[in-house]
């Protein structure tokens, strides 16, 4: 078996990062194989970008890169999360495009390029992670790198004349070419990106799934749905629930019915529509109004990025006024926390949750949904109101689906969600748990690889 080589943005060294669903994969492939995991430090450094830091655990090599405050605001701030996330979200709206980033991203690409190739033998087999690194593998090519590369994108591809839009958008996204296999989430991914090569990008779609760039060299694309460590996730919110935090949140309700939230502070998570959804629904079911609490936790993320700091801000408006409007003496209708909960907890939380309320305006996958669903009781389980939108709608089609820009449309999923009878919120619950105990993270990065091999 050959040498595996994960790369991306952001590497879950031990004992410095938690360990989440795809690190908990990625090293499950790196230990069967042995290999290395390279990627950005984490760290912001004075002085030059490069110094590397090496971690060996077992077969498993970590080799991070430092990054100074320049070439990261440059890179990552900047044109990886202030043009591609839009973009890739459907945001042209909030698209910022600067050559000067655009630029940093490129140097820190042919700079992990400059570090990475020498460690490569010709038998390894490369998998680089997420719209950060794009043009690393035709880099890689240039540094005469020619054993197989394959890429995966953690986010959605918008349609062809989205992608169009970006100013020199083909000499970006033909780098994608170098790649031997191109991986998305979801089957509509994979065909945007299929129609953008064919309408904007140069190249030719020979059969679906096999493409052909103006040079004529052939490379492969296909569909493999992220997913998440089901049967961990189910022992591990069994047993959360002794512990006690579960216990002083549970108690903390006094017998009322809990909605639950956990996004990343991002405006593709659709929260300040997710917000007025709940008010309305205090507003359309009084009958119901002090059955359910919901509390949405949204640890802040991206915090240097302008845009992020403005929907912070307006989070805290909306929660304030729907508390203002609709508390009682006894009970707050919405808790907001912006604080990183412990993982096992928060499936333990799940578990404790009516209603899991997954909204976001755009996401490719979106794994809180699927934890939502695995962290359940069997004999009680909650109800998944899902938005349209999120890639995981294509795998969950039981849950109770909700385009998120209809407040009305969530407002009623919510309240119908808080009174679904046992026996369907059973039958619901089996079917979607029968295909996550199918799908899960380790089927995801097994198909991925096999496909890499064959390509
Ligand atoms: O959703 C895309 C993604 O890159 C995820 O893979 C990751 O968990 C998330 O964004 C985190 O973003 P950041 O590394 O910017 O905090």
């Amino acid at each position: 078996m050959s040498r595996l080589v994960v790369v991306s943005n952001r590497v879950a060294v031990p004992g410095e990062s938690r360990a989440g669903g795809l690190a908990v994969a990625l090293q499950a492939a790196l230990g069967e194989r042995g290999g290395v995991w390279f990627g950005w430090s984490g760290k912001t450094v004075r002085g030059a970008s490069g110094e590397i830091r090496e971690h060996v655990d077992g077969d498993i090599r970590y080799v991070t890169v430092d990054l100074d405050r320049a070439d990261l605001d440059a890179y990552y701030n900047g044109f990886s999360n202030r043009t591609l996330w839009p973009l890739l979200h459907f945001r042209l709206d909030l698209v910022d495009y600067d050559r000067a980033t655009r630029l940093g991203y490129n140097r820190v690409n042919e700079m992990f390029a400059d570090k990475l190739a020498p460690m490569l033998r010709d038998d390894d087999i490369v998998w680089v992670h997420d719209y950060h690194l794009i043009p690393l593998a035709s880099m890689l090519r240039e540094r005469g790198v020619g054993c197989k590369i394959g890429f995966f994108l953690h986010v959605p591809v918008p349609s062809a004349d989205l992608l169009m839009a970006m100013p020199d958008h083909r000499r970006l996204f033909s780098t994608l070419y170098a790649y031997d296999l191109l991986g998305f989430q979801t089957r509509r991914d994979n065909d945007r990106f299929q129609s953008y090569v064919r309408l904007y990008g140069g190249g030719r779609i020979v059969e679906p799934g096999l493409l052909e760039a103006p040079d004529g060299h052939r490379f492969r694309t296909g569909t493999f749905p992220i997913s998440i460590d089901t049967p961990l996730i189910e022992r591990q919110a069994a047993a959360a629930m002794s512990k006690p935090a579960l216990r002083d949140m549970r108690a903390s309700l006094e017998r009322r019915m809990l909605a639950i939230g956990v996004d990343r502070l991002d405006y593709s998570k659709g929260l300040p529509e997710r917000f007025h959804g709940f008010e309305r629904y205090l507003q359309r079911h009084p009958e119901q109004k002090g059955s359910l609490t919901y509390l949405q936790i949204a640890p802040v993320s991206r915090g240097d990025v302008g845009e992020y700091q403005q929907l912070r801000n307006q989070l805290e408006q909306i929660a304030g006024h729907i508390n203002g409007a609709h508390a009682a003496p006894d009970w707050t209708p919405l808790r907001y926390v912006n604080r990183n909960i412990p993982h096992a907890t928060l499936t333990g939380f799940y578990r404790s949750a009516r209603v899991g309320l997954v909204t976001p305006l755009r996401d490719g996958m979106n794994l809180v949904a699927k934890e939502y669903v695995a962290s359940q009781d069997p004999e009680d389980p909650g109800v998944l109101v899902l938005s349209l939108l999120a890639g995981a709608a294509q795998e969950l089609p039981q849950a109770l689906m909700v385009n998120p820009h209809d407040l009305d449309g969530v407002a009623d999923a919510i309240a119908a969600a808080a009174t679904m009878p046992l026996a369907e919120r059973k039958e619901r619950w089996h079917a979607m748990m029968e295909h996550l105990r199918e799908r899960d993270i380790h089927a995801w990065r097994r198909d991925y690889l096999a496909a890499l091999e064959a390509a």
